[in-house]
């Protein structure tokens, strides 16, 4: 990805997340120059992942696979260090950007959507080899347990979620039509270096073209105090 896509996509998801009303902590604003004189103190952020996160899972076309995230909060499976049990995410998706199939082996999480748009999350059971069961899914929304064909397109509006249990294989994108999405995630400590299984193989963290000074560091850029 180009250093000008993410500074831009970053400077966008700040306006929309403001937008909706949802205010993000200091160190999301902080420059590459205030990372570089961060000391020992922000240890936590620089250790357990947390901050700004852009991806286009190895394509070439953001929009269409694609997504923003910001780790709020984390723990650290690793590191008894940091014993936080939980984190939080909050991630924009833009309409029809999809966030290709996969599941966790360890982090449970909920998907909770906090307005904008319509989430439409496809679910699968996953078979002990990898793949995608054509068995029926229990997933709860809400508090609402539902049993759903394999393959269902669970659509959930404004203030819905869905709880999104290990193995479970999940797909997402906001829906065309219905505007850009703030979604929410509440989950168990999260690492994205060792608990992301996708159904087709794709990247996580990308490369960057530097073709402008990076006005908004990435969580993997992090110098050292
Ligand atoms: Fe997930």
């Amino acid at each position: 990805m180009r250093r000008s896509d993410i500074n831009r996509i970053i400077e966008e998801a700040m306006s929309f997340m403001r937008e909706r009303g949802f205010e993000l902590p200091p160190f999301a604003h902080w420059t590459p120059e205030q990372w570089r004189r961060a000391g020992a103190e922000a240890d936590e952020i620089r250790e357990n992942q947390l901050g700004w996160d852009i991806t286009n899972f190895g394509g070439d076309d953001f929009l269409k696979l694609g997504l923003t995230i910001f780790t709020l909060r984390n723990g650290n499976a690793k590191n008894p260090a940091w014993p936080k049990p939980y984190a939080e995410k909050v991630l924009v998706v833009e309409e029809g950007q999809v966030t290709p199939m996969h599941y966790h082996k360890s982090k449970m999480e909920d998907i909770i959507n906090r307005g904008g748009g319509v989430l439409v999350m496809q679910v699968y059971n996953s078979t002990p080899d990898g793949a995608l069961a054509d068995t029926p899914v229990s997933v709860g929304t809400d508090g609402v347990l539902r049993n759903v064909p394999a393959g269902t397109l669970l659509r959930l509006g404004p203030g819905e979620s869905v709880t999104v249990t290990p193995l479970l294989y999940h797909k997402f994108w906001a829906e065309p039509g219905a505007g850009k999405l703030l979604l929410g995630e509440v989950s168990s400590v999260n690492d994205d270096y060792t608990d992301n299984f996708f159904h087709e193989p794709c990247g996580r963290f990308p490369e960057i073209d530097e073709d402008e000074p990076a006005r908004h560091l990435l969580l993997t850029e992090y110098p050292k105090p």
